[in-house]
């Protein structure tokens, strides 16, 4: 019989090192590692013969850093998608992505079953999960961290050591470490703490507030249908833009979150982000939309951008309402176009103008000088309509009180 053949979600690290060869034993099994390049800093480098040397028969690394952006987190951006009003949800959205590369590399390789190595408690279970099975329902998914013998990060140096798995035996970092281009999620040590204020070594991209420079840098970015598509009037791709903005955004300190955070599995975790261009780029796309939605659609798009925040979050990307969620968004991104000029400043992001040929904003409608267009005189009659209501209930509650003295 042909053995059993599963694809493995692999960072390099020493869970996924472990998965490698302890599903090798426990399922005698074929190991094919899958890798997402979706721009983490950490050595891509050697991680094929690092799969190999591990015991896995095949090692792929995919370049999905464009894909990413573009198809993934230019959708979040457009909803103005962030969670509990906070987090722009790096790993949230890398999720479904890294979840679709597994079911195309099991499809093509014909494999079995997929594997990744997210824990009981987390979020990103789901994300991979839900993915996948909605992808490709009949595939088998393992998660070893949920089932495995080991019980802490000691015992899995201990048996990476003893099956002569290659891995890092550096003084490892306090900190848990999640990272892309579109942030980095930063957990674990004293963070688990809510009462201790991060130390400074938790940051792994910006600088201290502190120590940023005395002298505001300011940034302009310009917009298409929603989409950034320049810095400072030079047209970049997805991959530069985010990655340049980081480094601007990062040297002045901006970008850094700590919260409380409600996971999928109903417990509370606390979570220091740092994420500039994230940051960055979601203020200046909703400046851009408080200039040229209309105040219906504005106000409505707030809630969707809730909804969706919702969705990604919880893992339900690929699904119905989302689609119909960004159908919506879409379409009020069709005049989403214009720049947005910002300064940095040590952590903080102020918005020093904006402008569209789409802009509703009309100075003369809304001047207090002799330019001044608006027709006060019509504003009294819209008065009595619209305060008509209010009006009437009170004075029913008057002569119904007067009835009931009586
Ligand atoms: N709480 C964040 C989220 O759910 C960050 C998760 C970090 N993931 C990780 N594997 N360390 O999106």
């Amino acid at each position: 019989m042909a053995k059993k053949k599963i694809v493995v979600a692999y960072s390099g690290g020493l869970d996924t090192s472990v998965m490698v060869k302890w599903l090798n034993d426990k399922y005698d099994a074929e190991i094919i590692t899958a890798t997402g390049n979706l721009g983490q800093r950490s050595e891509l480098e050697g991680l094929e013969e690092k799969a190999l040397k591990t015991g896995a028969v095949k090692a792929v690394i995919k370049d999905l850093r464009e894909e990413f952006l573009t198809e993934y987190v230019w959708k979040a951006l457009k909803a103005g998608a962030l969670y509990e009003g906070v987090y722009p949800m790096a790993c949230a959205i890398g999720r479904p992505l890294l979840a679709k590369m597994l079911v195309d590399i099991a499809r093509q390789e014909g494999a079995d079953a997929v594997s990744h190595g997210c824990t009981g408690k987390g979020n990103d279970q789901v994300r991979m999960e839900v993915g996948v099975q909605t992808l490709c329902p009949g595939l088998e998914i393992i998660a070893p961290l949920r089932d495995w013998e080991f019980k802490s990060r000691e015992e899995e140096i201990d048996y990476a050591i003893k099956n002569n798995i290659p891995v890092k035996v550096t003084k490892s970092s306090p900190y848990s470490i999640d990272e892309n281009l579109f942030g980095i999620a930063i957990e674990c040590g004293v963070l688990e703490d809510p009462t201790v204020a991060p130390p400074e070594d938790a940051y792994q991209i910006t600088t201290s507030p502190k120590n940023a420079p005395e002298t505001p840098e300011a940034v302009t970015i310009t917009f298409e249908k929603g989409v950034p598509v320049a810095l400072n009037g030079q047209k970049l791709g997805a991959i530069e833009l985010v990655e340049k903005l980081n480094l601007i955004g990062g040297r002045n300190g901006a970008g850094r979150m700590d919260q409380i955070e409600n996971r999928v599995v109903g417990i509370k975790s606390r979570e220091i982000y740092e994420a500039p261009a994230a940051v960055i780029l979601h203020k200046a796309h909703n400046e851009l939309e408080k200039l040229i939605l209309d105040k219906e659609t504005f106000r409505y798009k707030q809630d969707v951008a809730n909804r969706v925040a919702n969705l990604i979050y919880d893992g339900l990307w690929f699904s119905p309402l989302f689609d119909a969620l960004m159908a919506f968004v879409d379409s009020t991104q069709e005049t989403l176009s214009g720049d947005v000029k910002l300064e940095l400043y040590k952590g903080g992001i102020k918005v020093l103008s904006r402008s569209s040929n789409y802009s509703l904003y009309s100075v003369e409608l809304a001047t207090y000088t002799d330019q001044d267009q608006f027709d006060h005189k019509s504003s009294g009659g819209f008065m009595k309509i619209y305060g008509l209501p209010y009006k009437t209930l009170t004075q029913v509650k008057q002569s119904a009180s007067k009835k009931e003295v009586a």
